[in-house]
Parts: C-alpha cells; structure tokens; sequence
C-alpha cells in the first residue's frame, strides 16, 4: 500500500508514468476504473480547487465520495484528529484524503490507517498533488523539454507548502529554482538563490509562480501595507514586458496585489490550465493508488 505525503514518497519514474496517465485523462472523459471504490475527504482547511478537484477526479473514475462536514463533525464534542481519522478508517474507505493546518499530520496518521491516505495540504510543510500539477503544466507546456529551465517563484515562500513542495520536486527534473521577496516572506537558509526583486532576474527565467501573500500565517511585515507589497511584488504587464515567461500560480490569486487583472486575461498565464490539470492529475493519482 502506498501513501502520498510528500513527492518524494515517487521516484522521478512512477511521476512521469502518473503523467503519461494524466494525458490520457486530459479529455476529462469518464472512466470507470474506480467503480464501486469508495474515497473520503477530511478538509479541516477550507478549500476551492483541491477538494472539487478531487471530488470531481473520483466522480469521473467512477467511485463514490465522501466528504466530511468539518464544522457539524464530532471535532466540536472533543474528538481528536486521530479518533475521527480512526473512526473513519473503520469505516474502511479505500482512500482518505486530508488537509490540515498541521504540518507532519498526515505522515503520522498514515501510520494509522488501512488505505491509502493523500496529503492535500498540512500547513506550511507540503502540498504535494499541487506541486505535481504544477511540474505537469511546465512540461505540457515545454513539450517535456524542461532541464535547464528557470522558474522564479514569487511572493511568500516562507509560509506556503505550494513553495515547500515545488523547491523539493522541480529540481529532480532539472528545473532551476529561485525565490523572489521582500526578507520577511524569504526562505530560511541558504539553499537556494533568493532576490529582491524580480527585475534582477526577468531576463534570465522562463517561468514564474506567483504565490498568495498569507497575511494571517505572519507576525512581523516589513512593508506598511498590502498595496505597499503590490507595488513591489504583483505581476503586471510592465514587468513582464514582452518576454516568453510561463505565468502559474496555485490559486486562490489576490488579485491586483499577486497579478494584475491584466495579466491574468494575459495568454501567458496558464493558471486555468494548471487547474484543469489539477483534476487530470488526481484521476491518474487515485487510480496508482487505489487498488
Ligand atoms: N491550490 C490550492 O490548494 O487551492 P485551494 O486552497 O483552493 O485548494
């Protein structure tokens, strides 16, 4: 049995076999690989494109899903994460899905559990289907021709799993992977290239991601406001100029603050793109793992 924590729960192999999957499920027809298999959701962080993408993936493989109701759940009597992870794998799903805003969760309850379990996203640690969407949307869009790319990834990194994942899993495919922010969202450590702005860089990369500014995960902000920010770190059309960059973000994007209305009806954004790939992705996802 198999779990998804993080990315490197697959080898570089079994990713590009999930991918060659993923293609075939690009058409979004259905398939009934999955049928009479039955899923459940845990989202104890809200979510728009994870949870549907994932609801959606198993509707179209054919199985049944259940998502639990977080707020009218038994967590309200006192029940402890791993009494309902517990009670729900008595149940016995063949597959849970969790989000949780606490980081290393799901790789404790997997130890627990009798199906697979899917990291949707466990506060500031990982995200790993976001992170292989995001590889797959690149290499859509190179053609597979990725190694030696760059990819600036812009804005808060030092609270987003997005980035904790992406950092993790884009350089095993010979992505090259720099951070762009003001000192408080920076990476700790030195491990990669960190700049201020984006101009020192612009003529040098092929990809940036946007991420969202998570306000509510700081203590300390080093600018005055979030239109103070923008001015410095939202993605416009003036900085982008002319030049062929593949524009991603996760979602949900603040707009005007991550990137401009502008660039978002911009051809180089490719954000409803790597959402589509979102649902194609976990098709192939559930279908590795569930068995
Ligand atoms: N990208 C992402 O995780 O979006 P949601 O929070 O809407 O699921």
């Amino acid at each position: 049995m198999q779990h998804l924590i993080t990315t490197s729960d697959f080898t570089n192999e079994e990713i590009l076999d999930l991918f060659d999957e993923a293609k075939i499920f690009k058409d979004l027809t259905t398939n009934k690989a999955l049928s009479g298999k039955l899923i459940v959701t845990l989202f104890f962080e809200n979510s728009t494109r994870t949870r549907s993408a994932f609801e959606i993936a198993a509707k179209r493989l054919g199985a049944d899903i259940v998502s639990l109701d977080i707020g009218t759940s038994s967590g309200s009597k006192g029940e402890t994460i791993f009494d309902t992870v517990a009670n729900i794998n008595a149940m016995k799903p063949d597959a849970i899905i969790i989000r949780h805003s606490e980081c290393g969760l799901p790789a404790t309850l997997a130890q627990h559990v009798d199906c697979p379990l899917i990291n949707a996203g466990d506060g500031k640690n990982a995200h790993p289907t976001q992170a292989l969407l995001d590889l797959f949307t690149i290499m859509e869009h190179f053609d597979g021709d990725v190694k030696g790319k760059r990819i600036a990834i812009v804005g808060d990194a030092r609270t987003s799993r997005v980035a904790g994942s992406n950092k993790k899993l884009l350089p095993r495919f010979g992505i090259d992977v720099c951070f762009v922010a003001p000192d408080c969202f920076k990476l700790e450590g030195n491990d990669f290239k960190q700049y201020d702005n984006l101009s020192e860089i612009i003529d040098d990369i092929d990809i940036v991601m946007s991420l969202r500014t998570q306000l509510e995960r700081h203590n300390e902000l080093y600018f005055a406001s979030i239109q103070e920010y923008a001015k410095d770190y939202c993605i416009t059309k003036e900085v982008f100029g002319d030049r062929d960059i593949l524009l991603l973000h996760p979602g949900p994007v603040n707009r005007n603050v991550d990137i401009s209305d502008e660039m978002l009806k911009d051809k180089r954004n490719k954000i409803l793109e790597q959402v589509s790939n979102g649902v194609a992705v976990r098709m192939a996802l559930l279908k590795k793992l569930i068995k």
